[in-house]
Order: C-alpha cells, then structure tokens, then sequence
C-alpha cells in the first residue's frame, strides 16, 4: 500500500518557561503522518501530546523544527494565510467539545461553514449530512444541555467533519466519556479516515483506544519511542484466515 503523506514534522522542539524554570516539552521530534488512517499518539499525562498536536495544526508556533502539512511549510505563512489554511483544511475536536449553549445541532455545525463562504442551502445540507454522518439526524434540534456527553461530542465531530478537512485533529476526545461512548467516538473518527481519506491524528491517554488505530504513537517525555502500525482489514471486508 502507497501512503499518503499529508504533515511531514521535522526536528520539532518546543519549552515552556515558567518563572525562571525552562522545560523542553518536545524534543527534536520528527514525524510524518499518512492520510486516510488513524494515528493515534498515547502516552502519558504531560508527555506532550497536546503540544504536539497544537503544533502540526498550526495552533503553537514550535521553537525549532519545520511542519509542511499537505505541501505548505505552515510556520513559515503569514498569519492571516495561516488562518486560511486551517480554517479550509484543519478540523479539530477537543476534549471539552466546546459547543455554544444557545445554539441546537444543526446550528452548531453550521456555524464554522459560515466562514467558508458557502450558501445557506448547501450549508444546511452539510450540516444534515455530517449529523447524519455520527448518527444523530434525529437530535438535529436539540440544544447541548439536551444531550448525553457521547452525543454532544458526537455533533463536536459532525461540526469539524462539514468542513471537509484533509486534515482531523482530535485531542482526548474520549476522556470525558462512558467506554460505550469513547467507542462510538473513536469509530466515527476510524471512519472519517477510512471513507473521506482524512488525516485523522488523535492524542490520548486512554489505553483502551490503541486497538482501534492504523498507527500508534507512543510518546514520552516530548518523543516518539515507538511506532506501531496495526494492520486492519478494509471496511466491510470479510476476514478470511
Ligand atoms: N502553556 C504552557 N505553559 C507552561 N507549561 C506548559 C504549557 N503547556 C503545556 N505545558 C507543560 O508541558 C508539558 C506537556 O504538556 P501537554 O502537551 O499538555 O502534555 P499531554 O497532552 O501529553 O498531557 C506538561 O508538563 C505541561 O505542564
Ligand atoms: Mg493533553
């Protein structure tokens, strides 16, 4: 199988300074990760995952090292060309699914595509076909405070999916989820990736994801010390031994 190269990390490293103390948090990491899987990065708290993924999405500028993402050298854009690039080809969902209280599904899911200069009509059909994407067509009307934490990062999904990015970006999007939850959430993600080619790269500390990733990251203290590729069969393949 040819992959798909979609972010190309080179010789990352980033610190944070707190008062007079200078801790590396990433260390001249390099990473290249493939289009149409999950990745998924483990490892423990503090080991730098979420820095890691603010930087290949072009949220934290590194202190050193490169990131092309899908042939563009994002650290080198401009600010306003690097809020094109991730408003047309980065989608990202957190832990806290960061919804708006007032707003029902389709409306929340909507509201990004806004920006994207699209029409009211084939907004509203994006939005339906992305709720309808996590299973949730019937919750369409429903405000945050009506549903379940499975269900409101499920609509989280829908409204990083309408975008149609190259490139998903989800961080601990299980954590504050029941296991029955967590494994629709990671399904969904598995799928994206899977039927829309996506890059999906998704950190987390729960151990019980790594079954279900292409690819496993595991980090600690800012590195990669292992990569593992976790062969599945193609979906709706029958296994035959
Ligand atoms: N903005 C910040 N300022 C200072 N320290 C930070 C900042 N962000 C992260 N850190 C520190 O960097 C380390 C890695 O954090 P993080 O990337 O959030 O790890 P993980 O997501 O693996 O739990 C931790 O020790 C954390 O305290
Ligand atoms: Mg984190």
């Amino acid at each position: 199988m040819v992959e798909h190269v979609a972010i190309r990390g080179r010789g990352i490293g980033k610190s944070f300074t707190v008062g007079k103390v200078s801790t590396r948090v990433i260390d001249e990491l390099s990473v290249d990760v493939a289009s149409g899987e999950l990745t998924l990065l483990s490892g423990p708290s503090g080991c730098g995952k979420s820095t890691l993924l603010a930087i290949l999405s072009g949220l934290e500028r590194p202190d050193a090292g490169s990131v092309e993402a899908l042939g563009e050298q994002v650290w080198l854009l401009d600010r306003k060309a690097l809020q094109r690039f991730r408003l047309h080809h980065i989608g990202f969902v957190f832990q806290g699914f960061n919804l708006f209280p007032a707003l029902n599904s389709v409306e929340q899911v909507e509201l990004p595509l806004s920006y994207l200069g699209l029409g009211a009509e084939e907004t509203r059909r994006r939005a339906w076909a992305a709720l309808d994407e996590v299973g949730l067509a019937h919750r369409r009307h429903m405000r945050p405070a009506e549903l379940s934490g499975g269900e409101k990062q499920r609509v989280a999904i829908a409204r990083a999916l309408a975008k149609r990015p190259q490139l998903l970006f989800a961080d601990e999007p299980t954590s504050a989820l029941d296991s029955v939850s967590g494994q629709t959430v990671i399904d969904i993600l598995h799928r994206a990736a899977r039927v829309h080619g996506t890059m999906v790269l998704c950190a987390s500390h729960d151990p019980r994801l790594i079954a279900h990733a292409d690819r496993v990251l595991r980090m600690e203290d800012g590195r990669v010390l292992a990569d593992e590729h976790h062969p599945h069969p193609p979906m709706g393949a029958h296994t035959t031994s």
